[in-house]
């Protein structure tokens, strides 16, 4: 890594940059380094207002189930509006938001914040309370977020759902979290498509269990057909007409619970991850702040969903906390070409961009096939910084998008982070570090990320590893909900006597530099489009599927556009099929884990057998599999499998 070129920071950026320079950098390092609670006490002072100060920070009484600020008392959507309304902010513009069909609208902090109170105070007339979860089955929209602040500002829990997973995975959420409220839309408008919402919080409920839930809020956005339930259902508008534009703020403690969200891990359901108010909100605007260099005249986009963490933090949260002012769009970047990025940034006039490796990677290939969607027919000259999250961005992906949308003169901050980590953990700064492409470069100042081996001993620059963080940090996971066991055993497992946070990722450090290069999960976790997917989960939707399969097993392999691929390897109840009956089979498979998981689920290669490889005690030989997927000759060691002719069965396409 350390032979590939380094891109110094842009001298002009640097002298100006919130962190300048390298040295700037360190001084920050060291002084957590000398006085690791005393750093994050001052940021927490400096970038969350408080209604009662804190007198503790770190409380690790209970380990590994950290506090932070734990007696002081805040409101997340105060910090995030109110205070920007108090510092004369009210007129600016928080959001920019462009519908699918184009339209555009804007929403100062003043008219955020009185519809954020409206929303609240709508909440509030159907008895949500204080603790109380909210799940948000919306797509994008201005809605969306002042659901999540309404949410923040009377105390509730929420928990967005991706737009995209199915009846099933919502009503597991619902379940799971206990949830009184849905808050979703009659449909949803993605390129140029109307696709249905409300109905499939219908059929999650019908699918029975969702026993907690009392109301289902609906914002009307296409004026689509949908059934009513009288005695549950309320129109959103109907509901915050008339209602106050204000409303007093719910102060919570520092430790209660801002939102869970479920992510996918390596065995069982999806877990929800449960963040607390005030650390997560400090990370949130700190790393928005010195990882954007965000200042206040910055017009900043991250294109992720609210549904995804990303949309959490560098939407929902961490943009307003700072007074910024943002894009937020509904469609999709191919809609209605695949320039369509590129023209919002110049129409917008977006300086802070901040999307995923398989976007880029998508619209590369979609630029050299057609010219006209070509990035350089927009003037993107009002770019001063990019972004990537999600995935790891490989060198080619880096140097198109440093070149053809940075125009050679815009640092990209790499960013590894989490679900869990509930902002940036390894991260470039723009003002300060030099950049490698494909390396996420060094640690945000203050997080103590380390590569070590099995037994948690350090392992030296230039050997590859397991990612962990040394020591807890203010944004960081609180426990798994309802599950505080999967939690310890999850991230702070006995392997590492519960010291370390493990993140389930491998890693390596240059020799030279101490940049850190992620090498992929090393749990059973793919990454697909930068969503994360546990192969068990698809594994048992796919056997869910009584009537046909009788064992299946999940692995990734690597696709240039989607960084990793779901690949099945399925045994039929009836005989191996060929041919039609097994492209129809395929299809009705791939239709089925899309029904029960979400579209972002479906195998995109399903391979029939006989049987899978196993070893003679009968576990299934996943390495081999993964060399099959990849097409590539099996060189391993068989001699421990039962039926090598197996392999060959299964590498063969239909
Ligand atoms: O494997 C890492 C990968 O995405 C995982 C986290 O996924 P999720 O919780 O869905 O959050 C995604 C958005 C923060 C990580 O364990 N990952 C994330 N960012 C990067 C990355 N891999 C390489 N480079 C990154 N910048």
């Amino acid at each position: 890594m350390s032979e590939l070129a380094t891109y110094l920071p842009p001298a002009s950026l640097a002298a100006s940059a919130h962190v300048s320079g390298m040295e700037a950098y360190q001084r920050l390092c060291a002084e957590a380094e000398a006085d690791y609670e005393g750093y994050w006490a001052r940021l927490a002072r400096e970038f969350v207002e408080w209604k009662t100060p804190f007198t503790q920070v770190l409380d690790s009484s209970q380990a590994p189930f950290f506090r932070w600020f734990a007696d002081g008392e805040l409101n997340v959507s105060y910090n995030c509006l109110d205070r920007q309304v108090a510092a004369g902010l009210g007129a600016k513009t928080a959001i920019i938001f462009e519908a699918d069909d184009g339209q555009v609208t804007t929403v100062s902090y003043e008219e955020l914040l009185a519809r954020t109170c409206r929303m609240a105070n709508a909440l509030k007339s159907l008895g949500v309370k204080k603790g109380d979860r909210v799940v948000i089955y919306m797509s994008m929209s201005v809605e969306g977020v002042v659901a999540m602040q309404a949410c923040a500002r009377i105390g509730a829990t929420h928990s967005v759902v991706f737009g995209g997973f199915s009846a099933q995975s919502l009503r597991d959420r619902i379940e799971d979290a206990g949830a009184v409220l849905v808050i979703t839309a009659d449909e949803q408008l993605r390129g140029g498509k109307q696709l249905p919402l409300k109905s499939i919080v219908d059929d999650a409920i019908a699918l029975g269990g969702c026993d907690s839930l009392r109301q289902v809020v609906v914002y009307r956005r296409t004026g689509g057909q949908i059934a009513w339930h009288a005695d549950r259902d309320r129109w959103l508008h109907e509901l915050t007409e008339g209602q106050p534009s204000t409303c007093e703020p719910e102060w919570v403690g520092a430790e209660h619970p801002l939102f869970l969200l479920y992510t996918s891990g390596s065995t069982g359901k999806p877990k929800g991850v449960q963040h607390a108010s005030g650390g997560y909100l400090l990370h949130a605007a700190l790393t928005t702040k010195w990882t954007f260099d965000l200042k206040p005249d910055d017009v900043f986009w991250c294109t992720a969903d609210i549904g995804w963490v990303t949309g959490h933090t560098y939407i929902a949260y961490g943009p307003l906390a700072l007074g910024a002012t943002e894009v937020v769009f509904e469609g999709v970047p191919t809609y209605p070409d695949a320039a369509r990025f590129w023209k919002m940034i110049e129409r917008h006039k977006v300086s802070v961009f901040y999307t995923a490796p398989t976007a880029i990677r998508s619209l590369i290939k979609a630029a050299e096939s057609n010219d006209a969607v070509h990035p350089r027919h927009s003037d993107l000259s009002s770019l001063r910084i990019l972004g990537s999250v999600g995935e790891p961005i490989n060198p080619a992906a880096w140097e198109w998008y440093h070149q053809h949308i940075g125009g050679g003169r815009c640092p990209i901050v790499d960013t590894f982070w989490q679900t869990e980590t509930g902002g940036h953990m390894i991260t470039p700064l723009p003002g300060a570090t030099p950049l490698v492409p494909g390396s996420c470069t060094l640690p945000f100042p203050g997080i103590q990320a380390a590569i070590v081996d099995e037994t948690g001993k350090d392992v030296p620059n230039g050997q590859g590893g397991i990612l962990v963080v040394k020591k807890p940090w203010p944004s960081m996971i609180r426990t798994i909900w309802g599950d505080p066991e999967r939690f310890k055993k999850s991230y702070y497992p006995a392997d590492f006597q519960g010291r370390y946070y493990l993140a389930g990722d491998g890693a390596i450090r240059d020799e030279k530099t101490g940049y850190f290069t992620i090498t992929g999960r090393i749990d059973d976790v793919l990454n697909v489009s930068g969503h994360r997917m546990g192969t068990m989960e698809i594994e048992s939707a796919l056997v869910g599927c009584t009537e046909l399969v009788a064992e299946a097993a999940v692995v990734g392999r690597p696709d240039d556009t989607t960084g990793e691929a779901i690949c099945a390897f399925v045994v039929l109840k009836r005989p191996r099929p060929s041919g039609d009956e097994a492209k129809a089979i395929a299809k009705q498979l791939r239709d089925w884990v899309g029904k029960e998981i979400g579209p972002i689920a479906k195998p995109k290669d399903i391979r029939f057998g006989d049987n899978l490889p196993k070893t003679r005690s009968g576990k299934i030989m996943r390495r081999l599999l993964r060399s099959v997927a990849k097409g590539e000759a099996v060189t391993q060691d068989t001699s421990t499998l039962e039926n090598p002719a197996i392999l060959e069965q299964l590498g063969q396409a239909y």
